[in-house]
């Protein structure tokens, strides 16, 4: 059953909060966990859509994992050729990680696979993975257009490959990496420009003999892989919806705890504050190897800014809870560089710059990105497309707006912030979930 939102203008955001762990790193966590030698422990796991997803696929895959608290998981780890053939298609859902990361380490198998996913995930590119794995003499297939599912044809010997890869995708680099787990000899991979390097730094976790550089990794294949304990920061990207809202209801001032503040993910807070937002970071410190802070956020006049190409890559997720920060600065924001927006769980392009318009802002839409006029958003009906970071995104504007914003279909939250509207509740968000029909 789809499900909407009301929301509208609340409460100054006050308090502390902390939203769940870093999506990204619990896929790659239940990923090497699994095809590790023992037992790992992963705390801070995101009890979301697309990463049980991913642990429901590795569970048919013949690996034990147990849950004994919520966001915990024991991965009995079966080895890097421990897998076993499922019985049925590996249903990744929601998650272009998912699949992406998984056609990579399943290329290697001796064993066939296929992978499907949910309605949106079927519509998006998948040559920018087949086409790197074919060349390492992968035999995998997408559907027609080059969209899911994907079939693959195990036992094919694979060879490692030097991949100068068109796009800035930590997707395609990770595909590319893991099948080099497989591979005969080194598996490199160079980038356009840098992206996130979780994959590399769990991999030299667990062990690989890997070594890398900001947009450059290289991993020798068939290493032994030790079971490791993996602790999972705080989400930047789900962080953001909340520096996006303190920021823009007048006299806000927010804790928010524990946030992973990985370089390669922390674009927004530089394009945030180069736009004026008062945001600082305290107790800086490394939890589980990764950088962590609590991040205090206080009510800011914005003004419009010329979002800086290199911050794109570093922000690519971040860019709905953008365009809603633009939507209340003074002035104009230009969004250039980001066409990989079109190709994420909707056209976010076009979602938000529609959802925008909707609520009265001007926006035009280019190509790579959009030019946003800041004003006055006003009450409207704004569709997410069922993409969870359109919903949050038009959530936290609404915070802005007297009079009722609904946003329709916004189940898919639950794929990356279980729990969103109790926390942005928590910290005085006015949101309140009805049924369409209502
Ligand atoms: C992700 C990489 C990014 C990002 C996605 C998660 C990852 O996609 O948008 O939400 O975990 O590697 P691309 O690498 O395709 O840009």
């Amino acid at each position: 059953m789809s499900l909407d939102w009301l929301a509208s203008r609340g409460a100054p955001l006050r308090g502390r909060l902390r939203v769940p762990g870093d999506k990204s790193i619990s896929h790659r966590a239940i990923m090497l966990a699994a095809i590790a030698e023992g037992t790992s422990r992963i705390t801070g796991f995101l009890e979301g859509e697309d990463t049980r997803a991913t642990a429901r696929v590795f569970a048919q895959l013949g690996v034990r994992i147990e849950a004994p608290a919520p966001s915990e998981r024991i991965v009995h780890g079966v080895g890097l050729h421990g897998l076993r053939a499922a019985a049925a298609p590996l249903d990744c859902g929601n998650a272009g990680t998912g699949m992406r990361l998984l056609a990579g380490m399943l290329a290697g198998q001796a064993f066939d696979s296929v992978l499907v996913g949910d309605e949106s995930l079927s519509r998006r590119p998948m040559r920018r993975v087949t086409e790197p794995l074919a060349r390492m003499g992968a035999r995998i297939a997408a559907g027609d257009g080059g969209l899911p599912p994907l079939r693959i044809t195990g036992g094919a010997p694979l060879t490692g490959i030097e991949y100068a890869s068109p796009v800035a995708s930590a997707q395609v680099k990770s595909a590319v990496l893991l099948a080099g787990l497989y591979a005969d000899g080194d598996t490199a991979v160079a980038e356009p420009r840098p992206t996130r390097d979780y994959t590399e730094r769990m991999l030299r976790a667990f062990g690989a003999d890997v070594r890398f550089s900001p947009g450059a990794a290289r991993v020798a294949g068939r290493p032994r892989l030790r079971a490791t304990d993996v602790h999972v920061p705080a989400d930047f990207s789900s962080a953001a919806f909340f520096l996006v809202a303190a920021s823009i209801v007048p006299g806000s001032d927010l804790l928010i705890e524990g946030v992973g503040m990985n370089p390669r993910r922390t674009g927004l807070l530089d394009a945030l504050r180069l736009m004026g937002a008062d945001i600082e970071a305290h107790a800086e410190r490394e939890e589980g190897g990764e950088p962590v802070a609590d991040l205090r956020v206080r009510a800011a006049a914005l003004r419009g800014i010329d979002v800086p190409l290199a911050l794109v890559p570093d922000m690519i997720d971040e860019f709905p809870a953008l365009f809603a920060a633009a939507a209340c600065a003074r002035g104009r924001t230009t969004v250039r560089g980001a066409e990989e927006l079109r190709v994420k769980e909707s056209d976010r392009i076009a979602a938000m710059s529609t959802a925008l318009q909707a609520l009265g802002i001007n926006v035009q839409e280019r190509d790579d990105g959009a030019v946003i006029e800041g004003g006055a958003p006003h009450a409207g009906d704004v569709d997410s497309h069922g993409d969870h970071r359109i919903a949050m995104a038009t959530a936290v504007l609404a915070q802005r707006v007297d009079g009722d914003v609904r946003i329709r279909d916004v189940e898919n939250v639950a794929t990356s912030v279980p729990g969103f509207v109790d926390v942005a509740a928590s910290v005085g968000c006015r949101i309140a979930a009805i049924t369409p029909s209502a």
